[in-house]
């Protein structure tokens, strides 16, 4: 049986929920074009700080991003209505309410997880932003504040009576972070004492995981975070071992540090080289860890100041993995993409390019491709992230 969020069917079971300072329009797209249907989310977004910036970046989504939600975050109810409208108009297939994010900063204003807390408050915020939009919300919740406290079942019953039509749940406490291990068997409480579709999340970093996640929970579906990160064929991979059961093998390692160059040099068209050069730091980390004697050049690629940096590293490091054959490969992809965009790797004047079309064409990294999933057409994206603030 398909997943249905309101009016919505979809054709996947696997969604890359809302990772703040990743999943923007770049990464988002990049996960797009490896699998064409998972369902995606967007970073979340303040709802106050939508009120005084109404014109946010952090909220544009590209044409092809869809089945996507908008995540926002807050706790008084007719800012996230008013928020809700706003993410409504921006073309969201949906609006998720973050009540699970477990960070001080956000806590302390009330705000995420701190809603696990005030039952009453949560149901009145879904109650109030279902009532101002007429796309389906959803809610992202973690088991409880604390272990004292796991109050996720009785939690996500409040939030289903009032409107939400699925929700997220993460198997740990605010109170854990990220530590310990995702508890799948409370995810499964929840899921039991639910009509509405449950994604199950928590500690999916291989496809085997997702499978062992969808059986012990017998959630609908499989929300998948921080395993994407510097893989994001992880998600073709979930799809098609659930589908067909068939395991495709991992991308090999020159494909990834092709990968990681393309995501640099796009991260610094959309948002400026010295932006897009920052925020590609951690991207680079997360595409070469674990690659075999890869840190020393992973150091090295924490601290580049542009794309062209990038470029020479990861052309080393292909050299070390795979030989000349490997370094040429990875300097083939480079000259493709350059020509294809007329500069050199991080050239550019440090602001994000007008007119900007995302550049994500993976057909063009035959033979690095990504197998199964490949996708035949540009995809067009906002024009320009000069001006880029994040509301959160
Ligand atoms: C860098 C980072 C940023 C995150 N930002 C958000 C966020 O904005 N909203 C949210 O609901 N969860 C956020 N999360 C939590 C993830 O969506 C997910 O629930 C969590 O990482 C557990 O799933 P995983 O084990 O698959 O990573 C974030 C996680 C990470 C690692």
């Amino acid at each position: 049986m398909p997943i249905q969020i309101g009016p919505i069917t979809l054709k996947s079971r696997v969604y890359v929920p809302p990772m703040a300072g990743v999943t923007d329009l770049v990464f988002r797209d990049i996960v797009r074009q490896v699998d064409p249907n998972c369902l995606l989310s967007t970073e979340m977004v303040s709802s106050r700080a939508l009120m005084n910036r109404p014109e946010c970046r952090i909220m544009d989504l590209s044409d092809t991003e869809h089945p996507i939600g908008i995540q926002l975050f807050g706790h008084e109810p007719d800012v996230m209505a008013v928020a809700a409208q706003m993410a409504e108009k921006k073309g969201a297939d949906f609006v998720d309410i973050n009540m699970g994010c477990p960070v001080p900063k956000i806590t302390k204003g009330k705000d995420g997880c701190a809603l696990m807390k005030e039952p009453d408050l949560a149901r009145e915020i879904v109650t109030a932003v279902k009532a101002a939009i007429k796309i389906p919300v959803t809610v992202k919740f973690r088991l409880g504040w604390d272990d004292s406290s796991r109050n996720a079942v009785e939690f996500g019953a409040l939030i289903e009576e009032a409107g939400a039509s699925a929700v997220t749940v993460h198997g740990r406490t605010r109170q854990q972070l990220y530590s310990g291990k995702a508890d799948w068997s409370f995810i499964k409480k929840v899921k039991d004492a639910l009509s509405i579709p449950v994604f199950g999340n928590g500690d999916v970093f291989e496809p085997e995981d997702a499978i062992r996640l969808l059986e012990i929970t017998g959630c609908d579906g499989v929300a998948v975070a921080r395993g994407t990160l510097g893989n994001p064929w992880l998600i073709p991979r979930i799809t098609k071992y659930i589908e067909e059961g068939i395991l495709d093998p991992a991308p090999c390692d020159v494909e990834r540090l092709v990968l990681a160059y393309l995501h640099c040099v796009w991260l610094t068209r959309y948002k400026g080289a010295r932006v897009g050069a920052n925020e590609s730091r951690r991207h680079l980390t997360h595409y070469t860890k674990g690659i075999v004697g890869s840190a020393p050049f992973r150091a090295r690629l924490t601290q580049i100041a542009n794309a062209e940096e990038a470029a020479v590293i990861l052309a080393e490091l292909s050299e070390m993995v795979a030989g000349s054959e490997g370094r040429r490969e990875f300097l083939l992809h480079v000259e493709n993409d350059n020509q294809k965009n007329g500069v050199k790797p991080g050239e550019g004047t440090g602001q994000a390019e007008k007119g900007f079309k995302s550049p994500v064409d993976l057909v063009a990294l035959t033979p690095v491709a990504v197998p199964h999933h490949s996708v035949d057409k540009q995809v067009h994206a906002p024009a320009h992230y000069a001006d880029h603030e994040r509301c959160y």
